[in-house]
This record gives C-alpha cells, sequence and structure tokens, in this order.
C-alpha cells in the first residue's frame, strides 16, 4: 500500500479523493491550507502558492497526487475578468515547487489531475492549467496525467447562474461531464496499476447535447424555463470548454447525480 500526499484534498475532487484512497488502504496525507477535521487522514498545513509546507509535507511519501488548482471560475462562477487572465501562483509555480521537492525527496509517482480538451480552450484558466501539465511531463519523476472533462458540479454551478433567465439558448454540442466519485476511484486506481504516463481520459456515461443537460437540470429542480437548442461549430463549443470524450469510464448518471442533490436540499 502507498504513502500517499494530495494536494486539494479539501476542494470537491479531494473530498471524494481522500476516502476513496484510505478505502483502498492507502495511507493519506493532505497538504492543505487549513487543517480539515477528518481524523483519517495526516494533515500537513501548505500553500503550494509559497512554496510553504511542500518539503516537510513530502517527508517519507511515495506517491503525490496533485488536485489543487485556483480556479477563480469554479470558486465564484464566470465573470469578465476571466476572458483576459487567470492566477499562476498555484496551478504553475505551485506544481514547480511542488515537483523540485518531489525529485528531492525521491517519490517514485507523480499523479496529475487534469482537464480534457485543454489544447482547444480559449480560456486564460486552460492555458495556465496546460503550462502545469507540461511541467509535469518534462519533469525526471515517473508521472501519470489524468484528464477529465468538467465535473457535475461545476455544470451544475454554471446552469444555477442561469436561473435568473426565462429563456436559456444553449449549445448543442456533445459533451458527457463526471461525478468526483467516479474520478476519485479512478485515480485511486492508478496508484497501484503500476501504468506511468498520459492515461485514457475519464467522462461520464451520459453523452448528450449540452441543452439535454440544462432540460434534465430544470426537470430535477422543478424550473419552468424555455430551453433553445443552439447548434454551435466544434471549434467555437471546444474553446468554451465543452468537452467530450470517448472514455466513458465514469458510472454515475447526471440524473442520478442531480437526484441525489435534490434529496440532499430536501
Ligand atoms: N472542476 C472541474 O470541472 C474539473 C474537471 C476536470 C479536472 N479538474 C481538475 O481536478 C482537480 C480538482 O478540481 P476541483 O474542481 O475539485 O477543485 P476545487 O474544488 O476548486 O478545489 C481546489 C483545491 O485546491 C486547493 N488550493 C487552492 N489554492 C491552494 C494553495 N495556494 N495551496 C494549497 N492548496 C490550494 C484548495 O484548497 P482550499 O480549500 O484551501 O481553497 C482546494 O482543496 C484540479 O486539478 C482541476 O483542474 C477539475
Amino acid at each position: 500500500m502507498a504513502k500517499i500526499l494530495v494536494t486539494g484534498g479539501t476542494g470537491h475532487l479531494g473530498r471524494d479523493l481522500a476516502p476513496a484512497l484510505t478505502e483502498a488502504g492507502h495511507t493519506v496525507r493532505l497538504l492543505a491550507r487549513k487543517t480539515g477535521q477528518d481524523n483519517s487522514v495526516e494533515w500537513v498545513m501548505g500553500d503550494l502558492a509559497t512554496g510553504d509546507g511542500i518539503e516537510e509535507a513530502l517527508r517519507g511519501i511515495d506517491t503525490v497526487i496533485h488536485a489543487a488548482t485556483l480556479s477563480p471560475i469554479a470558486k465564484r462562477g464566470m465573470r469578465l475578468v476571466d476572458f483576459f487572465s487567470s492566477p499562476s501562483s498555484v496551478d504553475v509555480d505551485g506544481t514547480r515547487y511542488l515537483l523540485a521537492a518531489a525529485e528531492h525527496s525521491g517519490v517514485s509517482h507523480f499523479i496529475f489531475v487534469s482537464i480534457v480538451g485543454l489544447e482547444f480552450s480559449r480560456l486564460p484558466y486552460a492555458r495556465v492549467k496546460l503550462a502545469g501539465e507540461r511541467l509535469v511531463r518534462e519533469s525526471s519523476l515517473p508521472w501519470s496525467v489524468i484528464r477529465a472533462t468538467p465535473f457535475y458540479y461545476l455544470l451544475a454551478q454554471m446552469l444555477g447562474g442561469l436561473k435568473w433567465l426565462p429563456v436559456w439558448p444553449l449549445p448543442t454540442s456533445p459533451s458527457n461531464p463526471v461525478d468526483t466519485r467516479d474520478v476519485a476511484f479512478y485515480l485511486s486506481r492508478a496508484v497501484t496499476d503500476g501504468k506511468r504516463g498520459v492515461r485514457p481520459e475519464i467522462g461520464g456515461p451520459d453523452m448528450m447535447p449540452f441543452s439535454s443537460f440544462a432540460r434534465q437540470y430544470c426537470d430535477a429542480l422543478g424550473l419552468r424555463r424555455l430551453i433553445l437548442p443552439l447548434p454551435i461549430g466544434r471549434k467555437m463549443s471546444l474553446g468554451m470548454g465543452l468537452v467530450e470524450t470517448g472514455e466513458r469510464l465514469g458510472k454515475r448518471t447526471w440524473k442520478a447525480w442531480l437526484s441525489e442533490q435534490c434529496e440532499r436540499a430536501r
């Protein structure tokens, strides 16, 4: 069993990843800016943007899963500024600090969580994320890159931001977002399968027009909105981050995820 350092353990994916790893029998340490309540993992305070705590966090570690990111869009929804810039302190500088310290401490596997279709996106966040991924690919450490399609929570957040509009004109481009629990399970398998390099991507089981995801969202929440299917070109949809992958490795459907969220909110 591995001794794993997880970055981003307090995030959406990280909150599913830590239990998936401990259930698989691994020892898990989280590098976090604030320690949390979960006693089944070790907590080390650190900050990827400054490099604080990284060396200490890596002591005795053989595998790193780097799932931290600084995405202002995921944190507070899309704003105009996000079309012009995105901070690189965590995804590029933080990845650089972490890789250098991991090389120094003799880590045997560095797993980087990434995003499907980064090359085609026009968003500055994607360029920052891609720069971080390139650092990993160029590193002398044994590495794996695992790319996932957008997570369900992000899709729900985006659609939630449209609630005030009575009419939703939405692209019909196909996409297959995925649940973070499925990505967490896939990552936990990658720790022990012995493979390295660029792994098959992971997307969700539903491959549908984006507008159909919105229809199911409205149905689940009982929202009456007019959804106008808007056919757009492939280049434009990829530029907007509407991506798909043939690797439909996720199991949980969007409908099932929505129904769980509605149940939880009751
Ligand atoms: N969201 C998606 O749709 C999607 C799709 C495919 C792949 N991914 C990738 O999956 C990974 C996880 O994404 P997510 O959506 O779960 O992210 P998230 O919820 O936004 O969480 C980000 C995590 O990074 C940590 N972090 C931010 N700044 C930090 C810093 N300076 N030092 C240390 N930790 C810091 C956050 O810690 P705090 O709690 O302290 O803020 C949090 O734990 C990322 O690599 C992302 O690129 C995301």
